[in-house]
């Protein structure tokens, strides 16, 4: 792939090239719908709306996305640092047989310590290169790649990450400004 994108420096290649690909990618869009709407597994079906809804922002939980590629996702001290201290539980104590089931696996990793191994939602390829920062400061926000959180438990994926969509959005926010339409559309930003 890396030879590929050395080769595809000129820009006059990038024009054509980005017209072809993105036929080939509009194409594919109707199959990777189905393939990304099911939410996969995970290890605790942790409810975005309800704590969206107690007003717990974005970034306490995925601290990474204002200043860094990666948004990151929160361990059970973080988690637990909150509901260890929910009194609801424990004045008078409740037993653990009686918490709701998802919480009771919280628990679980907080005493056995292990990681929880939350399964990947959003993703893209390794010869892409995506970094959460950038965008955050230009004001785009996660609900316009993400969708609307306080709607959903488990993320699941609202958008086609393709291509196609990238360039979509790159090409709308650069209707004013043709020298920054330049550099977000050329092969050498998104691939290098
Ligand atoms: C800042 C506080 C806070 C943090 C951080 C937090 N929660 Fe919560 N969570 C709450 C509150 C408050 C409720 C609603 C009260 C309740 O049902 O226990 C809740 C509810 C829940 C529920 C639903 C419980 C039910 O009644 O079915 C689950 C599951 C849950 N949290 C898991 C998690 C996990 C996993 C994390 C870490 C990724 C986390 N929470 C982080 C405060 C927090
Ligand atoms: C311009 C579109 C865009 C915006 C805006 C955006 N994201 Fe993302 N997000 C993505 C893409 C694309 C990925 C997959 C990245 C990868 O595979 O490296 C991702 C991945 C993630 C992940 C999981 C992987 C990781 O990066 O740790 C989380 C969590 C996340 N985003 C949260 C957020 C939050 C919170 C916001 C707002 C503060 C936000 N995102 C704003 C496009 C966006
Ligand atoms: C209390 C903690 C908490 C808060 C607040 C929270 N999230 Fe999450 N988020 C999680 C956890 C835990 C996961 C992993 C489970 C899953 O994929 O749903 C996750 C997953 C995600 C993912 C998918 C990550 C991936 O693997 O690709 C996105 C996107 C995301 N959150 C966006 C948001 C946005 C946007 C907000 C604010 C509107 C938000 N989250 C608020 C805890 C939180
Ligand atoms: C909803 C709109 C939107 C989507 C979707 C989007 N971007 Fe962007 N992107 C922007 C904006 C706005 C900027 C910042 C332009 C500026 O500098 O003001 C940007 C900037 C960038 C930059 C340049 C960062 C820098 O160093 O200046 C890269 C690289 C990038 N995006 C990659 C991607 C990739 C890869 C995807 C798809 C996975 C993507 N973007 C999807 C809106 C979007
Ligand atoms: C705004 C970011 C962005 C820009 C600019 C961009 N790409 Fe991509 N490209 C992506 C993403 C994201 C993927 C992975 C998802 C997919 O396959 O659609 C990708 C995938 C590809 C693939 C693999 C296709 C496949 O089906 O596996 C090729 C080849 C490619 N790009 C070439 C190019 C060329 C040539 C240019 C310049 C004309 C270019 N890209 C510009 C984001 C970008």
């Amino acid at each position: 792939m890396q030879k590929i994108f050395e080769l595809l420096k000129k820009p006059g290649i990038q024009l054509a090239l980005l017209v072809v690909i993105l036929v080939m990618v509009s194409g594919a869009v109707g199959l990777f719908y189905f393939q990304t709407q099911v939410p996969p597994a995970q290890p605790i079906q942790f409810p975005h709306n309800i704590h969206i809804g107690l007003q717990i922002q974005c970034l306490y939980c995925h601290p990474g996305a204002w200043r860094q590629a990666s948004a990151g996702l929160p361990t059970q001290q973080k988690c637990w640092a909150c509901h260890g201290q929910l009194k609801k539980y424990w004045q008078p104590e409740v037993p653990v047989a009686q918490w709701p089931v998802e919480l009771q696996k919280l628990r679980g990793f907080v005493e056995s310590n292990k990681p929880i191994e939350w399964v990947p939602v959003y993703q893209v390829p390794d010869f892409v290169h995506f970094n959460h920062r950038p965008h955050i400061a230009a004001g785009v926000n996660c609900e316009n790649c993400h969708g609307d959180m306080s709607k959903k438990t488990v993320a699941t994926v609202e958008e086609t990450v393709n291509m196609g969509w990238c360039l979509k959005c790159h090409m709308e926010r650069t209707q004013d400004d043709p020298e920054k339409r330049i550099k977000l559309i050329d092969c050498g930003t998104c691939h290098y």
